[in-house]
């Protein structure tokens, strides 16, 4: 067991960084003339998802870019839906589109997000981007994993030569971010719901990246002595509170270096969104 505590990497600070950043490339762009749109959409009022596009809008508008939001009904056509991304598409005021997910269950999320220009998909979920980002030439890269190779890179985690494993699939976290680890020439497994002896993997593991959607299933005493540990799992228990993929408190213990829920990769996701958007508005 670790006598040290280990370091606490903190998304409240890397994203008030990565903002600053892209305020300077915003403020220049915006001095020569030019105007950064992003449309975000929401299909239904889901509550989480207010909050989440609420303050996707609210950020966005601070940092200086022309910021809607189009609320479309719960019970929407996918056709309709389709159409009004077509029309979003045809924009030029609008860099940058996110559907917020997820979708409501009559519509196939496959179909909407393939409907999306790919030059405006600043999630970075449209095929061709996901294709880029397999070859390792991505440039809209989805926020989240984006986000956490920022993170790795300003507490200056070395990544070459380390083994990283993934504990999740989805095309959102867990696949963009084994592609990013790899390109950055670490030694990438990855987990998932079907893996036998999971402990066995993230006993090996130097990097350990959750998101999966467990509340503290990641358990300390599975882990390497000094793992880096990024918990991207947010999960409301029972009795309101908000908590990880890890257990924190015994991962503690073993980690060299640790996100904290809340307060580690949730504030990155945003960040990256609006450095997404410029990225968007620049090409
Ligand atoms: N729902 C949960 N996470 C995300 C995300 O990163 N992007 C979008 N569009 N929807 C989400």
């Amino acid at each position: 067991m670790s006598e040290q505590s280990p370091l606490i990497l903190s998304g409240k600070t890397v994203a008030k960084a990565t903002l600053m950043r892209t305020r300077q490339e915003v403020q220049a762009m915006l001095a020569q003339g030019h105007e950064i749109g992003l449309c975000v959409v929401q299909i239904g009022r889901c509550a989480a998802s207010s909050i989440y596009v609420n303050r996707k809008e609210a950020r966005a508008k601070k940092l200086g870019f022309i910021s809607t939001t189009l609320r479309l009904p719960e019970d929407v056509s996918e056709e309709a839906l389709l159409e009004q991304i077509d029309a979003l598409n045809a924009n030029d005021g609008v860099h940058g589109i996110l559907i917020q997910l997820p979708l409501p269950k009559h519509m196939n999320e496959q179909r909407v997000l393939d409907r999306l220009d790919p030059k405006k998909d600043v999630d970075g979920f449209h095929p061709i981007n996901s294709g880029l980002l397999s070859q390792g030439r991505g440039t809209l890269i989805p926020c989240t994993p984006k986000g956490v190779m920022t993170m790795l890179e300003h507490y200056e985690i070395a990544l070459s030569g380390k083994h990283a494993v993934v504990v999740g699939r989805s095309n959102i976290v867990g696949r963009p971010m084994a592609q990013l680890l790899e390109k950055s020439n670490c030694t990438v497994t990855i987990c998932h719901s079907r893996t036998t002896n999971l402990e066995a993997h993230l006993a090996m593991a130097d990097i350990v990246v959750a998101a999966v959607g467990i509340p503290k299933m990641i358990q300390g005493e599975w882990l390497k002595e000094g793992a880096v540990v990024i918990d991207v799992g947010i999960n409301r228990l029972e009795d309101g509170t908000i908590c990880g993929d890890v257990d924190f408190e015994s991962a503690s213990k073993v980690a060299s270096a640790i996100t904290p829920v809340p307060g580690g990769v949730g504030p990155m996701t945003i960040a990256t969104l609006m450095e997404n958007t410029l990225r968007a508005a620049q090409a």
